[in-house]
């Protein structure tokens, strides 16, 4: 009989505003997507003591942990782990980790394995889990592994499950919401590497510092009137700021014609703003509704073979309700 041993859960993300330009030290809001999660569990194996294997379907992986590369994210976030718990022997295990995330559709798969990973290890090694500000901190080394060079806005927002307003090396600050946000997500099917994403405007940022540094500062601008927008309800003009992040997106080169095809078709059916979210290139993109809207944009998305579109709302500062 399986004999289980802990369990925890992680959301997954969805950037409002800001990417990319979070890289470079500008600031944007993220929030959580809790309808969307990892689950890893670990149950009792019968192999060796102080033995971890892992079994990921998602990623067709079935093996014991010792015999995966020092650098992969999970042996990483496995290693990291085992060095801040006390424990340090224990029978063999199984980890089983099960997501509901797109893989590389830009709604923070990687980060949010991390975090439920070890969760759901320092639970069993220490009975406990690991407090948020030190998961929060093994997600960020393992998120280098996924790029070189992360912000920290994934983890940030996965680890403490809340809109946030994250800025690179500043204390990140929690986001009231002052009124209901509709929101619609649609999946354009295609993966897409961060890392691709991220190093591709770099080198256009190297060959053109002075366009891009324009471009971030007008996504900061836009940002901060977001933030303001949220917490005093006023919609309108969180649309205006998603709708103009989105054009400078499409100015960075990260959007694409799958990703321009949702956004358009989201705007034709009545949404207010929409945008892709995270690295770009293919993956996933937001719209913003009303409750009137959210059915008439879901069904026109649906319609042009978005593989899986999903509405939330956003209120009351929780991820979902
Ligand atoms: C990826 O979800 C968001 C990016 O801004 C990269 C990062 O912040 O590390 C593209």
């Amino acid at each position: 009989m399986t004999e289980y041993l802990s369990t925890a859960t992680a959301p997954g993300k969805a950037i409002l505003l800001g990417e990319h330009a979070v890289v470079y030290g500008k600031p944007a809001i993220a929030i959580p997507v809790s309808q969307l999660r990892v689950e890893v569990t670990i149950e009792k194996f019968r192999c060796p003591d102080n033995e971890i294997w892992i079994d990921s379907p998602v990623v067709r992986l079935y093996k014991n942990v010792k015999d995966l590369p020092f650098e992969n994210p999970l042996r990483l976030a496995i290693d990291l782990t085992k060095d801040r718990c006390t424990t340090k022997t224990f029978s063999g295990m199984m980890i089983r980790i099960n997501s509901a995330l797109p893989i590389g559709g830009g709604m923070g798969s990687g980060a949010a394995v991390s975090c439920a990973l070890i969760r759901a290890l320092s639970t069993c090694l220490d009975g406990q889990a690991l407090p948020a500000e030190t998961v929060n901190a093994l997600a960020f080394e393992v998120e280098k592994i996924h790029h070189g060079n992360p912000s920290g806005v994934d983890n940030t927002v996965i680890t403490y499950e809340q809109p946030i307003y994250f800025k690179r090396n500043t204390p990140m600050k929690m986001v009231q919401v002052g009124t209901p946000i509709h929101l619609v997500i649609a999946d354009t099917g295609i993966n897409s590497a961060t890392s691709t994403m991220v190093n591709g405007v770099r080198k256009r940022y190297e060959q053109d510092k002075e366009r891009y540094q324009g471009i971030f500062d007008s996504i900061e601008n836009l940002v901060d009137k977001a933030h303001q927008a949220i917490e005093i309800g006023d919609i309108n003009t969180l649309a205006m700021t998603m709708n103009e992040n989105h054009r400078l997106l499409q100015a960075m080169e990260v959007s694409s014609f799958s990703l321009d095809r949702l956004v358009k078709t989201a705007i034709t059916a009545g949404a207010l703003a929409a945008k892709l979210i995270g690295a770009g290139g293919g993956g996933n993109m937001i719209a913003l509704c009303t409750t009137e809207t959210t059915k008439p944009v879901s069904q026109a998305l649906n319609a042009i073979g978005a593989v899986r579109v999903f509405s939330f709302s956003l209120a009351d500062n929780k991820g979902g309700i």
